[in-house]
């Protein structure tokens, strides 16, 4: 198998070369997105890898298909950059790495709640400075305020543990409800709209698909409580940013922690600090002292990158011994519905 890495970053290079010794793939690296101007580095490949800001439109994957690609192969749970429908059409494979560390995302969420709440990142900047000053540093008790999770999947459920551990009251949506789950990880199902007239924080841990991109808009916001807490370790579109600013700025939202932002794609995980920033919204976003911005880094963690370089190098060894791909995700021409999981046998 011919393999090709896209947005490969150095810790990328390390792991995928620690974990091939095992399975001997030829693995070319390259630090650029595939988009549509480089598709044409793919040609001879039997397999590109992918993460989550390289673009698979039906453009890239028609040309991904006549180069002789056969399978996409994402380094990641999210396939909203991909055209999963163009792909089938073409005979071009997907799979993915539907769960590699619910943890660290679980884990990197609560972080930034705990940051934003208590000011971290402005005590951080002030000591070093020899400011030993607290004036504007006053946050609130989360014990008994309540929390409003939107997605209750892997990482929500986690979450929600420590959640509970710091005795707050929790709440949720899901369009696909758990009800055994509610029980196991004590919280109540609600509808959005009472989630989030009720809720203190709230954090977004469902998909982005055509329903949930900008769920959380000027309209959603004029419903939350004043100084609500928003988290977004989901996904950027899930949030119309210009209007978080507007909430923001009016106050109306006490402080945010976003590890992702819907435009990333030109600035996360890159080191941009030497240019001029020409994204206005992001620009506005860094201005204010009680948001924290992270670049996508939730998943960041040594157990994350191994179970995410393994399952991906299996997840190639399977396609390529025409095995069974339970991690595929496949468009089903029958019901016209993207659909995750083994596909039927003929
Ligand atoms: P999961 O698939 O286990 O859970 C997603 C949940 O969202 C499911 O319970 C599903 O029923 C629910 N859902 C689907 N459509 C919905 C809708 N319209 N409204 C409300 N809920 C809906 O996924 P997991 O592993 O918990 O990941 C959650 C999200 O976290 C992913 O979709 C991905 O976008 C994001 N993620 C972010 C990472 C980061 O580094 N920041 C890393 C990994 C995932």
């Amino acid at each position: 198998m011919r393999i090709v890495v896209f947005d490969a970053k150095p810790y990328d290079i390390e792991f995928f070369e620690k974990w091939n010794k095992k399975y001997g793939a030829k693995i070319t690296y390259f630090k650029e997105k595939l988009t549509l101007n480089n598709v044409m580095l793919t040609k001879y490949q039997d397999v590109v890898c992918t993460f989550v800001n390289d673009d698979l439109n039906e453009k890239v994957i028609n040309i991904l298909s006549k180069n002789g690609v056969r399978a996409i192969a994402i380094r990641a749970a999210g396939y909203n950059n991909v055209d999963i429908r163009a792909a089938y059409h073409n005979r071009v494979r997907v799979f993915r790495v539907p769960a590699y560390s619910p943890y660290s995302v679980a884990e990197h969420s609560l972080a930034l709640l705990m940051g934003v709440n208590r000011k971290i990142h402005k005590a951080y900047n002030r000591t070093r400075e020899g400011n030993f000053s607290l004036v504007g540093l006053t946050g609130i008790v989360l014990n008994g305020k309540t929390a409003g999770i939107v997605g209750t999947g892997k990482i929500a459920r986690i979450f929600i543990k420590a959640l509970n551990g710091l005795g707050m009251n929790v709440i949720a949506y899901d369009k696909f409800p758990n009800e055994q789950a509610a029980k196991e990880e004590n919280f109540k199902y609600v509808s959005l709209e009472e989630l989030y007239e009720q809720s203190d924080v709230i954090s977004l841990h469902c998909p982005l698909f055509p329903d949930t991109k900008h769920m959380i808009n000027s309209e959603t916001i004029a419903k939350m409580k004043d100084g609500v807490i928003i988290i977004n370790t989901g996904r950027g579109g899930l949030i119309d940013t210009e209007a978080l600013i507007e909430g923001l700025k009016s106050r109306k939202i006490g402080g945010a922690g976003l590890d992702v932002y819907e435009n990333e794609r030109h600035y996360f995980f890159e080191d941009e600090s030497g240019k001029v920033m020409e994204d206005d919204v992001l620009a506005r976003l860094l201005t204010f002292n009680n948001v924290i911005v992270t670049s996508h880094q939730a998943f960041l963690t040594e157990e994350a990158l191994n179970n995410i370089v393994e399952t991906t190098l299996n997840n190639i060894l399977t396609f390529a011994k025409k095995e069974d791909l339970v991690n595929e995700v496949w468009y089903d021409t029958e019901t016209k519905k993207i659909v995750e999981g083994l596909r039927p046998k003929k």
